[in-house]
Order: C-alpha cells, then structure tokens, then sequence
C-alpha cells in the first residue's frame, strides 16, 4: 500500500517525513501556484527533500496530444526520471497520449477522474496509477462508494492499474477506502494529521506520565 502527501508545500512534507513512513508527494497545478514558487524550484526543492525510492508526481499543462508527450517527457528528466510518474488528465487527447507515453518507458497516474467509467478506460489504455476525484465525486453521488466498486472492476478485468484516490476532504474518506483495500492514497497535510493526531492519546500519554511521576517522583522509567 502506497501513502503520498498531495502538497507542495515543503515544511508540512519535512514535518509529515520526519515520522511517518510517505511513499512520496502529488502535485498538480494548482498545488504548484499555491506554493507561490516557479515549478522548477518546487521541485528542486521536492528532490533535495524526498529519497530516490519516494514517488514525485508531476503533472502537465498542455491539452493536445503533441503537447503531453513533449511535457511529459520533459516531467521525465526530473530527478533522471527516477520514481517520477507523470500526471495526465483523463480527456480525449489524455486517453490518446497514455499509451505514447508509456510506451517511452514513461509512469503515467490518470488524473482528473470523476468517474468509474473515466478510469476504466484509463486502466485499458496503460495508465500505471488512477486518481479518481473522491470528495468531488461526492457532488455528484456516494464517491467513496463508487471507488470501492472501481477496486472491484479493475480485479475482475485483470486490470493492472493502481487506484490512487485523491481530492480528500476528511479523515472518514480515508478510513473508508483502507478498510476497502484501495491500494495507494494521496491526501492533503492536514487529512493526514487528522489520521494520526487525537485529542484522547494526549490526554492517555498525560494521564500515565502524572500517575508515574505521583508514585515515582520521575518522569522517565
Ligand atoms: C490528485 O491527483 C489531485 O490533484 C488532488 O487530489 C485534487 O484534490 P482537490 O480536489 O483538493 O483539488
């Protein structure tokens, strides 16, 4: 099971890294303008930050055939292509590329996915990972749900492809789809702290340090 951090956002990814065991870092678009930073330096800086073995996804702009293979194998010489997976967004010229694009021996994640069925054809065309939409897919139905289902088609299908859902807005998104088996999973910073930060461990953690120090006059063993 892989664990990304969807952020360009570098302390948050340092701060996360430090320890917890992430698989790498999503980008997109938007996130790289909220950096307020030049793509080029975010991703300096992702490569100084992250171990070869952790995954950099970078995504590419331009929407013609042409234009995605030129960008994706520009997004490819990142990092010397090591563990670095280019985005695709799931249009008709997206779906024409994907195939062009692994057939340079270059990883694609197809992104942009609202649907099942846009991620069915995404798997059939080559894609390596599917980033289907969740908490947008919520605005047009039970999103979690219809992951889960995609998990389901793909086995039945034999479909090599990797679900890698994205676009969480709550820590119940995640927890439904681990528990459904979902193997990759990209959130935000703060998702991810909502998953390992609760307010009743600190409480527990004070609550066995006063005892001990009561008795033993000692915080340590
Ligand atoms: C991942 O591939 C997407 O870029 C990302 O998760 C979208 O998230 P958003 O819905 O928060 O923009």
């Amino acid at each position: 099971m892989e664990f990304f951090i969807d952020s360009a956002d570098t302390k948050a990814i340092r701060e996360l890294c430090s320890y917890l065991p992430i698989d790498g870092v999503t980008t997109n678009p938007s996130i790289i303008t909220k950096s307020g930073k030049e793509p080029a330096q975010v991703f300096d800086e992702l490569c100084e930050l992250l171990s070869e073995d952790q995954k950099i996804f970078a995504q590419v702009i331009a929407g013609d055939y042409e234009g995605i293979l030129s960008e994706a194998e520009q997004i490819a010489r990142i990092r010397a292509g090591k563990n670095v997976i280019v985005k695709i967004p799931v249009t008709h010229e997206g779906l024409r590329a994907i195939p062009a694009v692994k057939e340079k021996g270059i990883a694609v994640l197809a992104t942009g996915i609202y649907s099942p069925d846009q991620a069915f054809w995404a798997a059939k065309a080559g894609a390596d990972y599917l980033a289907p939409y969740v908490n947008r897919m919520c605005s047009y139905g039970d999103g979690v749900a219809q992951v889960v289902e995609l998990v389901q088609t793909l086995a039945q299908y034999g479909l090599e492809a990797k679900i890698c859902a994205a676009s969480f807005k709550n820590v119940d998104q995640v927890h439904r789809l681990l528990a459904a088996g979902v193997p990759a999973i990209t959130a935000p910073p703060e998702v991810i702290r909502g998953m390992v930060d609760h307010p009743g461990t600190a409480f527990a953690v004070d609550e066995f340090t006063n005892n001990w120090r009561t008795a033993y006059g000692r915080d340590v063993l």
